[in-house]
């Protein structure tokens, strides 16, 4: 509780989601920058984020990570689930397909989406910064056979991050 109450505090104060540092694990990830010129350091994996970011092991992790390149980060991060092309997948759970979705037209539903994840989704608000959300979305909104005006923003990502930031796994934190 105490935590989430300064993480917001720092949330207000520069305006970005800041990584939940665990000192322990700090030296398996290198330190980021954000726009502002901070220096942030990243998180260690959730139990959800481990299964789909298995690879930071080899090491491929940090550079795929710290991208800003939407594809790349959609390949990383995304494709796991929804598949390279987007078509989704059905299996052991229900993937919905990027491609030719609808819901694409208008950025503000995937980006918010991305930051809070959704049902069986994780949520990736608290690792990505708003420059990754909107490479990410306007990736989406001109690739896997989707064709729309790209309309995202950096101001409109940085307003669907939540006041309180979302932590689907706050058990797992003292
Ligand atoms: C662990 C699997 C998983 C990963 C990884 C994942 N998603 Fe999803 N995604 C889902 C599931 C499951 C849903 C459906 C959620 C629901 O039932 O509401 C979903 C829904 C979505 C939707 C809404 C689709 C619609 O039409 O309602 C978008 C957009 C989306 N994901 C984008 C992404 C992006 C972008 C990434 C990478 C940053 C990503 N997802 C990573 C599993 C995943």
């Amino acid at each position: 509780m105490r935590q989430t109450f300064i993480t917001a505090a720092i949330v207000g104060m520069l305006g970005t989601l800041p990584l939940y540092a665990q000192d322990d694990e700090v030296d398996t990830r290198t330190a980021q920058e954000t726009e502002s010129g901070e220096t942030s350091s990243e998180v260690e994996a959730r139990p959800q984020e481990r299964e789909i970011t298995a690879k930071a092991d080899g090491g491929e992790w940090v550079e795929e990570y710290v991208s800003e390149d939407g594809e790349e980060l959609y390949q990383s991060l995304c494709s796991g689930c929804h598949m390279a092309d987007g078509s989704g997948a059905v299996g052991a759970g229900k993937y919905p397909a990027l491609s030719g979705n609808p819901n694409l037209e208008f950025a503000g539903y995937a980006t918010y989406i991305i930051i809070n994840g959704q049902a069986a989704m994780p949520s990736f608000g608290h690792f990505l910064n708003d420059k990754q959300v909107l490479a990410i979305t306007d990736y989406l909104q001109t690739n896997l056979g989707n064709d729309y005006e790209v309309d995202g923003t950096l101001d409109a990502v940085a307003d669907a991050r939540p006041a309180e930031p979302v932590d689907q796994n706050t058990e797992e934190h003292e």
